[in-house]
């Protein structure tokens, strides 16, 4: 058999693995099964293009190669056991601008394989010689947004940025010029390919990505993280084409369709338009977060916290991004045992993009060993509010925000919410009166039935359960 089949069925079989991966991440139940198959896939997949790549080079490169691949990983390694749940997300935006970078490089590696040199003494086929120029202009206009998209992505989810949308004037316009200039910029290049071409779409790529990502506001910035997932597959496909890699192929599409379909998932569950959000907040108008007054907060303490919670017969727990900054989880599941012994009904709401990643909250539950039956979606529990005795809003804000109902000038208008303020009594556990991830004004903490319990959230229900 020889090293090309052998590779080549290396491949189907890691794609299958991959396939599976993604099918057992789907479930809570078959999770870790799929993470085992899509290590499995990986390591083949590397194996095999090693292997396949390496068979007719010198014995330095093969060499560099293994280098390259052990320093990588030990990165890789590092990082992954160090980073912190809340991390996570710019993490992966920051992986993300690699996989765009490398489909930069791949692209003009292309370009001085073939283009350059004429394409007339290289092995590409005439016939197939224009192809091969719109791949390497493809690869790297794909590459190049992906590349400045996760860049701004990540600044923004580590706050070294304003989260809040770029507004320049005529952005939209912007947006469009640099998708028709790289259409008339494509045609030329498949006509008549040239050095000062590839730099020009380099160029309009790397600030369409940029502006692209600047664009799109706080509360709306998990869709963009999917989306630019969704890029780095495209990318990663393009880059698959060049180098005439069937997995890269594959695995791009795999990662591309899944991620755009992510994003169109998050839009729903958010009420916004994807077209939208994927062209950069396209027909989005400038709101500003009002300086409405809302009078004034009342607050409380842990120990009458206590009280309430004594006398309550239902209790229901929104938790947020906060929860994971003060890692409370570990007490909050005590308190919810506690409770429950007490013969409390206790539930957990919880919101599609609460946290900074999907999926935050029921990490951070099942972590702390929270019952699954007990931690219920928002459209599964939202009509419940009414009927509860006490809220515990722990370090949620915008995702239990009455203005994204209540007043359609807000930035966040029309973003479904978890409806607490319908319930009894509210108490919202922070440590300060500051904005949340979109940064906008909360009224929440200002009703008649709401109070504040200020502090680090883990400390504060640590207090409760001393009290208790
Ligand atoms: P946020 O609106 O981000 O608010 C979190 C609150 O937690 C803050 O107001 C903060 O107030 C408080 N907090 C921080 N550290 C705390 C601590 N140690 N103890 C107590 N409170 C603490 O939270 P959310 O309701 O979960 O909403 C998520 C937001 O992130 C949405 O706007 C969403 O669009 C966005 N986002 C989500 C994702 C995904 S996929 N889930 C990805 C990116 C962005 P203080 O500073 O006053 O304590």
């Amino acid at each position: 058999m020889s090293a090309e089949t052998i590779a080549k069925a290396a491949y189907i079989v890691a794609a299958l693995l991959f396939i599976l991966s993604l099918a057992g991440l789907s479930k809570h139940e078959t999770s870790k099964q799929g993470i085992v198959f899509g290590i499995a896939g990986m390591a083949i997949a590397l194996a095999a293009t090693i292997g396949y790549a390496t068979r007719d080079v010198a014995a330095v490169a093969v060499v560099l190669l293994v280098i390259a691949v052990i320093i990588g990983a030990g990165i890789g390694l590092w990082r992954a056991r160090v980073v912190e749940m809340t991390g996570m997300p710019e993490l992966i935006a920051l992986l993300h601008s690699f996989v765009g970078l490398a489909a930069v490089l791949v692209g003009w590696d292309g370009y001085y394989a073939v283009e350059a040199k004429g394409g007339a003494q290289v092995e590409v086929a005439q016939n197939l010689l224009r192809i091969h120029h719109a791949e390497v202009f493809i690869g790297v206009f794909i590459g190049a947004v992906t590349f400045t998209g996760s860049i701004v992505a990540f600044l923004k989810l580590s706050a070294r940025i304003k989260s809040a949308p770029l507004m320049l004037p005529g952005k939209n316009a912007l947006n469009l010029g640099a998708l028709a200039a790289f259409v008339a910029l494509t045609v030329v290049f498949v006509i008549h390919p040239s050095l000062g071409l590839l730099v020009a779409v380099t160029a309009v790529a790397l600030a369409l990505g940029w502006h692209l990502v600047a664009s799109i506001g706080g509360g709306d910035m998990p869709v963009v993280v999917s989306m630019l997932n969704s890029y780095s597959g495209w990318a990663a496909a393009a880059s698959g084409f060049l180098l005439n890699n069937n997995l890269l192929i594959v695995t791009g599409a795999l990662v591309g369709s899944s991620g755009a379909y992510l994003s169109y998932i998050m839009c729903q569950a958010m009420n916004r338009s994807f077209i939208s959000v994927i062209a950069g907040g396209f027909g989005i108008e400038a709101k500003t977060g009002d300086e409405t007054d809302y009078g004034e907060h009342r607050e409380i303490n842990a120990e009458d916290t206590a009280d309430l919670l004594r006398e309550a017969s239902s209790v229901i727990i929104t938790p947020g991004y906060g929860m994971a900054v003060a890692q409370a989880q570990y007490p909050v599941a005590d308190l919810t045992r506690k409770l429950r012994e007490r013969g409390v009904d206790v539930r957990f709401g919880i919101h599609p993009v609460a946290g900074r990643l999907p999926g935050h909250m029921n990490v951070l539950l099942a972590e702390a060993k929270v019952p699954y039956d007990i931690v219920l979606e928002m459209d599964e529990i939202n009509d419940d509010f009414p009927e509860t005795s006490v809220v515990l809003v722990i370090g949620a804000n915008d995702t239990v925000n009455p203005a994204a109902t209540d007043e359609p000038g807000s930035p966040i208008a029309g973003m479904p919410v978890l409806h607490v303020w319908e319930a009894e009594n509210v108490i919202v556990f922070k440590r300060s009166m500051a904005a949340g991830y979109a940064g906008v004004q909360n009224p929440l903490f200002f009703r008649d039935n709401s109070q504040m319990l200020f502090g680090d959230a883990k400390a504060r229900v640590e207090d409760i359960l001393r009290a208790l």
